[in-house]
């Protein structure tokens, strides 16, 4: 990464400044906990660090969620903004600022560099005939449409025709393609910055930065027309120079600018290449070192959304799982840049296997061997090196330089691969070496202690490396380890090293730091939160339940949990495999009318192909089917 100033290390990095339509959610909190992880990395490394966050919070959508809520725009915003900022800490994020696009500090500077583009020739007024998709708070074009909806959300749009002013982007469009060429690190990943250059090519249309009053009052005024407000993204983009401290605060901004790393999801991608960058040459301000899109996040591999109620709740996340559990995963599951998958069950196996498993076990059963043979005291290396312990060495040595490459290089996730590599080989070499072996006999303790030692200094260096991925973690582990100084206080290249660890250190056996989540107990809670869930008459509607008769039953080898059973449902006789075997027998089910869920997806168990569901009602004692209590025929359906 590119540094600003040349005596002095700075580094800026910023997320998009996030709409106060809504609350936030797992989206948000991806980006911010992304950026955090760089701002704690980059600090770690010696840089003065100035991360900033934010919200945006003119616009069209603010105005619409704020008349649904009955509120006003700026009631609306400064109600959620509230949801926003009190999340940040929550999630362990330690920003340096965060800015509201409805500040002072933020208007002036829109004015500013709006009045200077405007004098300039660069914005001029003519009249917007085109589309307008609210959710987005994008323009199109009638010829970017292939029928009357948002090509990016898919939602409906709607047709303006009215007087705007318009910035001249088609005039920077030379100027933009030979600045990506010159610096082909501004534009990440590839794929992100190739997308952006086809764009461009494709021919840029000047935009329109402006809605006239009569469609919308909340947004900043033209300086020079009352008639108009400014467009929010053209408003929304410059925040990242008002925190920088453009035309307030000249060190500052020399500091920082243009050392920016604008931290996005894909889907503003084009804002923050083609308008900010032309914006930015416009007003003879550098582009920022890079702009970094990363990929999108699908819920159980579905699109999130309000309607189909799956939206992920950060504040949820952080109460059922803990905040560092949550950024550990986000940040593990999903190559940086890529698109990934978010479900629970993903989530509870990486806190079971790497947090409890792999890092936990190892934090846990160094700490126990300490204290049970060296009397909490962490001993000293005092013997010759065996072939295991240069290995080892070795090892953390390797891991800490591809760490510091893979983070600055923005790998994130390749880095946490490689610190768990090194946590899965200490844990092996501990296996390999055997110190409760050692332990047992009387034997003397130069061997045990020369372990133990290299097992405590290869957690310390773990612990420094994940510190940035989960903070709040970190200082538990190394509080057990006994390390007084703060870790935020640490330096790589000065900590980072083998053999800085202090023999004599007392540690102190705590808590288990990573517990593992116990899946049966997990799926008891759910089905309670199940019951009190409610479901319209409509949705109800769409299950097709039905009586069938169970006209044969076997039992599934391989297994003592399933029953193969056939059921007739008067116009078909179907395949269900049932969990049910450890409650029924063959000779107790075959004969009984049950209720059969019949439109469920077919699922292969054991590879039979299971049509439907039978239905069960489940207590601590046991299982019972659900049946009819009189004569009625196959197929009957049930409502
Ligand atoms: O676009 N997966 O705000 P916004 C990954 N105000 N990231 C996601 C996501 C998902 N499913 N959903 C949201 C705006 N995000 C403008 C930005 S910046 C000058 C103005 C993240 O509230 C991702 O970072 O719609 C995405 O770019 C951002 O939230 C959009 O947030
Ligand atoms: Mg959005």
């Amino acid at each position: 990464m590119k540094e600003n100033n040349k005596s002095k290390k700075t580094f800026y990095i910023t997320t998009p400044i996030y709409y106060v339509n809504d609350v936030p959610h797992i989206g948000h909190a991806y980006t911010t906990i992304a950026a955090d992880v760089i701002a704690r990395y980059k600090r770690l490394s010696g840089y003065e660090v100035l991360f900033s966050t934010g919200t945006d919070e003119h616009g069209q959508k603010i105005v619409s969620s704020a008349e649904k809520a009955n509120l006003t725009p700026l009631e609306l915003v400064d109600k959620v903004v509230l949801k926003f900022k009190n999340l940040w800490p929550l999630l362990n994020i330690k920003y340096d600022e965060f800015i509201r696009t409805t500040e002072e500090r933020h208007i002036k500077v829109v004015q500013e560099i709006f009045n200077k583009l405007y004098q300039k020739g660069d914005i001029y007024k003519g009249e917007y005939e085109g589309w307008y998709c609210v959710p987005c708070e994008t323009f199109w074009t009638e010829t970017q449409l292939t029928d009357k909806t948002c090509p990016t959300c898919g939602r409906k749009i709607e047709k303006i025709k009215e007087e705007s002013y318009f910035f001249k982007i088609s005039k920077y469009q030379d100027q933009l393609l030979s600045y990506i060429e010159k610096h082909p690190q501004c534009i990440q990943p590839e794929v992100r910055k190739n997308e952006t250059i086809s764009f461009i090519k494709s021919g840029l249309k000047d935009q329109s930065v402006t809605r006239t009053k009569k469609s919308l009052k909340w947004g900043i005024n033209v300086p020079f027309d009352d008639n108009h407000v400014i467009y929010v993204w053209y408003d929304a983009l410059l925040n990242y120079i008002t925190v920088a401290g453009y035309n307030t605060d000249k060190e500052k901004f020399e500091k920082y600018w243009p050392s920016a790393i604008h931290l996005v999801g894909k889907d503003i991608l084009r804002f923050h290449t083609v308008i900010w960058f032309t914006m930015l040459m416009a007003a003879g301000i550098e582009p920022p070192q890079m702009v970094f899109a990363h990929g999108w996040w699908t819920i159980e591999g579905e699109k999130m959304s309000k309607s189909k109620g799956n939206v992920v709740d950060p504040y949820e996340m952080i109460e059922e799982y803990g905040a560092d559990a949550f950024r550990y995963f986000l940040m593990r599951e999903v190559s940086f840049g890529q698109d990934g998958n978010f479900s629970k069950d993903l989530l509870i196996k990486r806190v079971n296997y790497d947090l409890a498993n792999d890092l936990g076990n190892l934090v846990s059963r160094t700490i126990a061997m300490i204290k049970q043979f060296f009397n909490n005291k962490i001993p000293e290396a005092v013997t010759k090196k065996e072939v295991y312990d240069i290995e080892l060495e070795e090892l953390a040595l390797k891991t800490i330089k591809e760490y510091n490459t893979q983070m600055n290089n923005l790998s994130i996730n390749l880095a946490l691969e490689t610190i768990w590599q090194f946590i899965r080989r200490t844990n092996k070499y501990i296996d390999q070496t055997a110190p409760w072996v050692l332990g047992r006999e009387n034997s003397p303790k130069g061997r045990l202690s020369n372990i133990l030692y290299n097992v405590a200094e290869s957690i310390r260096l773990i612990t420094i490396l994940i510190y940035p991925f989960m903070p709040g973690k970190a200082k538990e582990v190394w509080e057990q380890l006994g390390m007084e100084t703060d870790l935020d206080k640490l330096r790589i290249d000065r900590d980072a090293h083998w053999g800085k660890l202090k023999p004599g250190i007392l540690v102190k056996p705590g808590e288990v730091i990573f517990p593992r989540i116990d899946l049966k107990e997990k799926e008891k809670e759910e089905v309670k939160e199940n019951i009190v869930n409610l479901i319209s008459y409509d949705e109800f509607k769409k299950i097709d339940l039905r009586v069938g008769k169970v006209v044969s039953a076997e039992e599934v080898s391989g297994t003592d949990r399933l029953l193969k059973l056939k059921i007739n449902l008067g116009k078909e006789i179907r395949t269900i495999v049932a969990g049910i075997r450890k409650y029924y027998s063959v000779e107790k089910i075959l004969g009984k009318k049950i209720i059969i869920v019949c439109n469920l997806q077919p699922i292969k168990l054991k590879g039979i192909e299971s049509q439907g569901m039978l239905l069960a009602a489940v207590d601590n004692n046991g299982l019972a089917l659900l049946t009819v209590d009189k004569e009625i025929a196959e197929g009957s359906k049930v409502q």
